[in-house]
């Protein structure tokens, strides 16, 4: 907060740098970790951490409808996070709804905002399976952003389930990557160009593994909720410079 004016200047600065017609990321992927190192420094139950997050991820939703990206993923909830403590799994899953109670279904579809899930939802309880369905449902005529929440998923089991499915019907020979492709929970979307994850951490911790074969890794210490828009210009004109220097080889 105390270098707030600094910061708008700089988000300010680092919007003019962008390169809005080239080199422009279709689909950015983020890995939200840091909600709980979060509320330790300020003193807080890692619940007010997951609770901020889940705010900061609809502001993020509302940074990359204003700013033409095509498609965002993001890893709300991995196959590994059901080890943490009960308490907190329930906390987690309960914001799912409170997220979609929150959200004004009108303001998505006014802004021709499409929201899906993938991964393995019938794990979850039947009222978060309902509301995930109810916000889908409503919103899938939209052509606009494409949203993508990953809850409970892993990229082993999203590659595993693909296997699974891909040989009751094809033969081995017939199986070629364009087609894999075409049985994982991601089918619709093109793979990531950026994947950003927050917290200092630099692992995919199991996220899009097969998919993110060729994607630019953006990382910065700030924790999820701390997330804003001049980190998001940021890693966007980190991506770009990358391109270009790629493009200049
Ligand atoms: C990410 O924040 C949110 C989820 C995994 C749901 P964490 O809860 O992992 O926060 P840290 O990593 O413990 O700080
Ligand atoms: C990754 O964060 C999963 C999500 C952001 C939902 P974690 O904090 O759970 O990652 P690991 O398992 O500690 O690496
Ligand atoms: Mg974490």
């Amino acid at each position: 907060m105390k270098w707030f004016n600094l910061s708008r200047q700089s988000k300010r600065d680092l919007k003019n740098k962008i390169d809005w017609n080239n080199y422009f990321p279709k689909h950015i992927a983020i890995m939200m970790d840091g909600n709980g190192r979060w509320a330790k420094r300020k003193g807080l139950p890692r619940s007010a951490g997951h609770y901020a997050g889940m705010q900061t991820m609809r502001q993020t939703i509302s940074m990359c409808h204003k700013n033409r990206i095509a498609f965002l993923t993001l890893y709300a909830f991995s196959t590994e996070n059901w080890k943490r403590p009960k308490e907190e799994v329930e906390y987690i899953i309960s914001l799912v709804s409170v997220f979609v109670q929150e959200t004004n279904i009108r303001d998505l579809n006014e802004n021709n905002i499409r929201v899906s899930f993938i991964g393995d939802t019938s794990k979850f309880p039947n009222d978060t399976q309902q509301a995930m369905i109810n916000v889908s449902n409503l919103t899938q005529g939209n052509t606009g952003l494409q949203v993508y929440f990953a809850m409970n998923y892993g990229g082993k089991s999203d590659i595993l389930q693909a296997v699974r499915s891909i040989v009751k019907t094809k033969k081995a020979d017939e199986i070629t990557e364009e087609l894999f492709e075409q049985f994982l929970y991601t089918r619709q979307n093109p793979s990531p160009d950026l994947l950003i994850r927050t917290s200092g951490e630099k692992r995919l911790s199991n996220f899009l593994l097969w998919q993110s074969a060729y994607t630019e890794l953006w990382f910065t210490d700030e924790m999820w909720p701390d997330f804003n828009e001049e980190l998001l210009y940021a890693a966007i004109f980190d991506y770009q410079n990358r391109m270009k220097r790629g493009q200049a080889l």
